[in-house]
């Protein structure tokens, strides 16, 4: 699979993130619920450090819900705390500022000891593209934020916004790229939308999800597609998709691509119902 990523794009990015992690108290990561390992930046630890971090498992509503429980498990014995939310609903979302403050309690206790006022909590929302970040910062702000911008070296003067009296939140999220280190990560970055769609390959990466579909969630797939059986060969499952989906070439030849492509918009908008791409690591 051919995916193209920039080095020096990489590096801006993350002096980006350096720079403002500097005003940061605590840090609220989010990774796509669906792929939660394979939607992080593997350097995110060096760059947060011990900086105390909330993990949001966002897009719970298109993720299995039995999976989810297992990675919210996985992440607080990583990092302490972590929320299952989805953004575009606002479910989870109220519990962020009481997570933030209980993050930020040894902070408080030492400003308590020093004698110093209590600030808000400053906040910055860290993720790889396309998980969520605006979203979630416009629920937390309450309404919608212009101009966030989504790309890295696209600047704008930056500002605190108030969420509550105990919270402010950086309204330009921090932008990390993904890294592939295998093809798997890259496909399942593909799926959900992490990475562009002209720099992968259709048919390549939805004979990784067919296959994956077949061991994982074969009771979904012969539904979607209204298969009785599933074949062994995945080649005969573009087939059976395709004739169940119309996709036939004058001369009754299966067109791959219009197959692949309609298991990729299928994915992306739910439809086989909630699917996680990847299982927690054993612990
Ligand atoms: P980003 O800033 O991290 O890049 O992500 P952004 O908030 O722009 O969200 C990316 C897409 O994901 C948006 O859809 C957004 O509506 C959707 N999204 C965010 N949170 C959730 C969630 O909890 N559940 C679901 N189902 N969707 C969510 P979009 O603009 O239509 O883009 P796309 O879905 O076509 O990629």
């Amino acid at each position: 699979m051919k995916i193209q990523w920039y080095p020096g794009h990489m590096a801006k990015a993350k002096r980006e993130v350096r720079e403002k992690l500097k005003q940061i108290d605590v840090v609220i990561e989010i990774v796509d619920a669906r792929t939660p390992l394979s939607s992080r930046n593997p350097t995110i630890d060096e760059l947060v450090q011990q900086k105390p971090r909330l993990v949001l498992l966002n897009k719970a509503d298109l993720a299995d819900p039995e999976l989810t429980k297992q990675w919210l498990r996985y992440f607080e014995s990583e990092y302490s705390q972590s929320l299952v939310v989805d953004a575009q609903r606002g479910e989870g979302i109220k519990q962020i500022p009481g997570k933030v403050r209980e993050l930020a309690s040894p902070l408080l206790e030492k400003w308590k000891r020093k004698g110093i006022n209590p600030r808000a909590l400053r906040t910055l929302i860290l993720g790889i593209p396309n998980v969520g970040k605006s979203t979630v910062i416009n629920k937390l702000a309450g309404k919608k934020i212009a101009n966030i911008g989504d790309k890295p070296g696209v600047t704008k003067r930056q500002q605190w916004i108030k969420v509550g009296k105990e919270m402010e939140l950086l309204d330009t999220p921090g932008i990390l790229w993904p890294k592939f280190e295998d093809a798997q990560v890259g496909y399942r970055l593909a799926l959900t939308g992490a990475v562009k769609e002209e720099i992968f390959d259709f048919q390549d990466t939805i004979v990784f999800f067919l296959n994956f579909m077949k061991e994982a969630y074969p009771d979904l797939l012969k539904k979607r597609y209204d298969l009785e059986t599933l074949p062994e060969d995945v080649i005969q499952l573009f087939d059976d998709i395709g004739k169940r989906r119309g996709c036939l070439v004058p001369g009754g030849i299966i067109d791959y691509d219009r197959v692949a492509e309609i298991v990729f918009r299928d994915f992306r908008h739910g439809k086989f119902g909630p699917v996680t791409l990847e299982q927690p690591k054993k612990i």
